[in-house]
């Protein structure tokens, strides 16, 4: 049958697991697609740099313009806005579907992008935007799409949840919990994204779009980080029945004070419930509770990053993108048909 060329742009801990396992595994996905993919090429800054596995030297190249202009499908995992916007608005404009896991870049841009994708029929796939493995972008896009969700509250970053859940097992302090989180891998170098909740309100921003039809920029998204939170505060929680969690909310609801109905998204830490599901979310792991008015209560629970387990979202948007191309079905943009209201609501509700 037919090969569907692959670009891979970045190779970095996804995206070497990405190529990888396509390399290793292409046979297997050829069949569920009915075609070939076939991995063309790997853009990179450095051909040279030391990966995370062993991939053939000849994929590597630092021409991602030629690369993208050959493919069918291309898989952006670079992260960053730029090049990566500029990247993705060529495949698109290529005749490419395009593969991403960028949430930076989703959180600021993506109505640029979805509306450029829409213009020219063209798809763009990113459930490992947000939650890593956990299957959460389609449920909320597809799924749910005949429900009227009413809340999302999700355990989004992994490394504050660590912290979070090392303060409440173990009587840690915040500074010695995030010297745990650092030794072990999990936070960066720099933690400031993930402790101050940068990381969880570009996910948050992206979930609400999807869970109200109403493109939500991170700019709107109230967000307060983990580092004020004592193990004084940890502890009387625990007393209380209760445990801190840093959740991303959000909430279709209406504004108290104006009477108007629209959506409201914030990060920061909340006193959950122990007997709540979310309570249950130990470690580095993720999880997304969803609350619709038909379905009831939903959760979502997982790795929420690692380059093994985000690869394997990555790959099955890959495989939705190529059964795309052998159907030749056509590309529906983003729906954002709703655009209720943002509501500037801060933290409230802050026990659940
Ligand atoms: N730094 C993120 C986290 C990982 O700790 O969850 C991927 O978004």
């Amino acid at each position: 049958y037919r090969n569907l060329r692959i670009a891979l742009l970045g190779a970095g801990s996804v995206g070497s697991q990405v190529a990888r396992l396509l390399l290793e595994q292409g046979d297997e996905l050829a069949a569920r697609v009915g075609a070939g993919l076939e991995l063309v090429g790997i853009a990179v800054r450095d051909v040279d740099a030391p990966r995370d596995t062993d991939l053939p030297r000849e994929l590597f190249t630092t021409d991602a313009h030629t690369l993208i202009q050959s493919a069918d499908i291309v898989v952006e995992l670079m992260g960053g806005i730029e090049p990566a916007r500029e990247y993705i608005l060529l495949a698109i404009n290529s005749g490419a579907d395009v593969v991403t896991g960028n949430k930076a870049l989703l959180a600021t841009h993506g109505p640029e992008l979805f509306d450029a994708a829409a213009q020219v029929g063209a798809q763009l796939y990113y459930e490992a935007a947000a939650g890593g493995a956990i299957p959460i972008i389609r449920p909320l896009r597809d799924s749910l799409a005949g429900d009227r969700v009413r809340r999302v509250m999700g355990i989004v970053n992994g490394t504050t949840n660590f912290i979070l859940d090392r303060m409440d097992t173990e009587g840690d302090t915040f500074e010695g919990a995030l010297a745990t989180a650092t030794a072990l891998g999990y936070a960066e170098a720099d933690p400031t994204a993930d402790i101050e909740g940068y990381d969880a309100a570009q996910k948050a921003a992206i979930l609400a779009s999807l869970a109200f039809h109403t493109a939500v920029p991170v700019e709107a998204v109230y967000r307060e980080g983990i580092t004020a939170v004592t193990a004084d505060e940890v502890e009387a929680a625990k007393r209380a029945g209760f445990v801190v969690k840093l959740l991303a909310i959000c909430e279709r609801l209406t504004d108290a004070s104006t009477g108007i109905e629209g959506v409201t998204v914030r990060v920061h830490p909340a006193l959950i419930s122990r007997l709540h599901p979310l309570a249950a979310v130990h470690g580095a792991k993720n999880a997304v509770f969803v609350q619709a008015e038909a379905a009831g209560d939903l959760m979502f629970y997982g790795a929420g990053a690692g380059g093994l387990e985000t690869a394997s979202a990555v790959l099955g948007d890959l495989v939705s993108a190529a059964r795309r191309h052998v159907a030749g079905g056509p590309g529906v943009g983003e729906s954002t048909h709703a655009n209720l209201p943002i509501l500037g609501i801060g933290a409230v509700n802050t026990r659940y």
